[in-house]
């Protein structure tokens, strides 16, 4: 169906924690960092809440679609580390922004969670519920992180990514696939308040067997190969992970929009952020196909293939 994205923005804090600085607070060396994720820095946001970083990467967003707060129907936000126990997220950003006529609220599905986000905004959007959603995901990892623990604080980072999409406009969701295994839940999970946890080994496996499959699968759907695909802007946990993933699909590390080594893995941020960036850079451009993947803690996996 027709969904635009009309405007697109990114945030992340300005305070630089790289690999180096790692080397100082665990046993690990930038040497290893580099060569098993690709991640060299990333960012943290030692002032900034949740509710800023979401509201700067989202007046950006506005701001491209060229879009008045009031006119958005619907406020979607995907985030593992909400600004409170309740309510959510989604209405903090609401007043911030003064999107007075939407609805707001959270949701939940870890690195999957902006293409699940998307799902739920086409769905509102074709059930004529609203025109117009912003659609934002943002995380605040560096507050889940446990910063002794050198399998995990070397791999996240903060910030935020933000599109405004509506059914009006040239764009279309050509075919998507969402997938969860609560089966798998403790691969990858924190307890409430807590520390992540993490089988890295079994979830790169995993990772990168679960994106092949439903990216195979939407391509199929939409009755297209991967020779149509203009560009891949995947949920950024590793470098390696998106190498393999490339290999098995057959397509070029050069049609994979990759910004790991800028600010390693910030889960439901991830993809909006790349996005964004990539839309800067001139290197997503209107007409693209385009073809998005993730998979995170649930384990929740998923694919969406868009005409940008
Ligand atoms: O966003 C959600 C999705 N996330 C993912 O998909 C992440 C998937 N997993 C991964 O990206 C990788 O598994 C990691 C980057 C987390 C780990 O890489 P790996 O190549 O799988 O390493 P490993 O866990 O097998 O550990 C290899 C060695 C171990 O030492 P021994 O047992 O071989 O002596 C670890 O203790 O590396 C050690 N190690 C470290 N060494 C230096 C683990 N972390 C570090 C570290 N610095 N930071």
């Amino acid at each position: 169906m027709g969904i635009t994205f009309e405007g697109l923005g990114f945030y992340v804090p300005s305070d630089v924690l790289t690999n180096f600085d790692l080397e100082r607070m665990v046993d690990t060396s930038d040497e290893w960092i580099t060569t098993r994720t690709g991640i060299k820095e990333r960012r943290i946001a030692r002032t900034e809440s949740l509710i800023d970083m979401a509201e700067k990467a989202s007046r950006r967003a506005l701001e491209d679609a060229k879009v008045e707060p009031d006119q958005i129907d619907a406020i979607v936000l995907a985030t593992i580390t909400p600004h409170l126990g309740f309510p959510a997220s989604a209405c903090l950003l609401q007043t911030r922004l003064g999107c007075k006529d939407a609805f707001a609220f959270d949701i939940s599905a870890a690195c999957s969670g902006f293409l699940y986000g998307l799902e739920v905004a086409r769905g509102i959007i074709s059930s004529g519920s609203a025109k117009r959603v912003l659609l934002v995901g943002v995380e605040k990892l560096s507050e889940m992180v446990n910063w002794q623990d050198r399998s995990t604080c070397v791999l996240f980072g903060d910030g935020a990514g933000a599109v405004v999409v509506s059914s009006e406009g040239e764009g279309e969701i050509l075919s998507s696939l969402m997938r969860s295994d609560g089966e798998t839940w403790e691969i990858l999970y924190a307890e409430r308040c807590g520390y992540i946890n993490m089988k890295g080994r079994e979830l790169f496996k995993l990772a990168v067997r679960s994106m092949e499959e439903v990216c195979q699968e939407v391509l199929s759907r939409a009755g297209l190969t991967v020779n149509d695909i203009d560009l891949v802007i995947p949920h950024q946990a590793n470098i390696r992970i998106l190498e393999a993933l490339a290999e098995k699909l057959g397509i070029g590390m050069e049609k994979v929009y990759s910004n790991i080594h800028k600010y390693g893995n910030t889960s439901a941020a991830s993809i909006p952020i790349a996005m964004a960036e990539a839309y800067q850079e001139g290197r997503l451009r209107r007409g693209n196909v385009v073809l998005m993947t993730a998979m995170g803690g649930g384990l929740t996996w998923g694919a969406t293939l868009i005409k940008f």
